[in-house]
């Protein structure tokens, strides 16, 4: 994005830097107009789902995924980026025990959630770290977050990650790659809209495995495994790729 473009809609610091917080608010804002009478559908599109049984539907997705990556009762988890609670409303729904702690940079996100999910922590976080004790979650996860934010911060994400987790607990999350070409179109929407001079409103981030393998080596997790956004096999496909990876025990 131009640096002028970002000072002059307010989404640039002082620095100059790309303002996640601001940017999400904003987008928030702009839903709330477009659904006014609809409170809930305008969350569900601030986060990314286009209707409410979207909203429900994906967030039992996530909790089947996180099933499958071994969520079990009791667990201590942690939903870097939680939103408006898509996964926390999903694992209250589903029954799980546990405990449950969400960051969101967007207060009114965090608030929904704690509205939703009696029991359930969240909070505003704007840093990419997990604030947590050393060594004290089960499950660090976070969905369509990495693909707002920069690659530098995904590192630092994961490699606090890597602290706040038990020997044994797992990193699970979603990302964008170009090698899939069902994410080209998403891509090529901004490609176009760069071509036409005009800037995206959200940033959107693109990953590759290597990248993560490599990031993940070096906060000295187990090598990641990694599923295609449209396999089937264990889950319903997710549509963005997912990574998982282990803090060695
Ligand atoms: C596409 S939404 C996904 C929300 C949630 N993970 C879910 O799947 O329902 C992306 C989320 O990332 C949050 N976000 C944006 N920048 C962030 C940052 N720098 N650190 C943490 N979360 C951020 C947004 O506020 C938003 O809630």
């Amino acid at each position: 994005m131009s640096l002028g473009f970002l000072k002059r809609i307010g989404l640039a610091d002082r620095s100059g830097a790309y303002n996640s917080q601001r940017a999400y608010n904003r987008f928030l804002d702009d839903c709330l107009k477009r659904h006014k009478g609809n409170r809930d559908m305008a969350f569900a599109e601030a986060i990314g789902a286009n209707s409410l049984e979207t909203f429900r539907s994906q967030g039992d997705g996530h909790v089947e995924v996180l099933r499958h990556n071994g969520l079990a009762d009791g667990m201590a988890v942690f939903d870097f980026g939680c939103g408006c609670g898509r996964t926390a409303q999903a694992l209250l729904r589903s029954g799980w025990s546990g405990q449950y702690t969400g960051t969101d940079v967007v207060a009114r996100f965090t608030a929904e959630l704690m509205r939703k999910c009696p029991g359930y922590d969240a909070f505003v976080h704007t840093a990419p770290s997990i604030p947590a004790p050393d060594g004290s979650l089960d499950m660090i996860f976070h969905w369509s977050v990495f693909t707002h934010i920069a690659v530098e911060e995904c590192f630092l994400s994961m490699e606090d990650s890597f602290r706040a987790l038990k020997p044994g607990g797992k990193l699970v999350f979603s990302f964008l790659e170009l090698t899939d070409r069902a994410h080209h179109g998403l891509f090529f929407d901004r490609v176009a809209r760069y071509r036409r001079g005009r800037d995206p409103i959200l940033m959107d981030t693109f990953l590759h495995r290597d990248w993560i393998a490599e990031f993940a080596e070096i906060a000295g997790f187990s090598a990641p495994g990694f599923t295609s956004g449209s396999d089937g096999t264990c889950h319903e496909p997710f549509w963005q790729a997912l990574a998982a990876m282990e803090k060695p025990r």
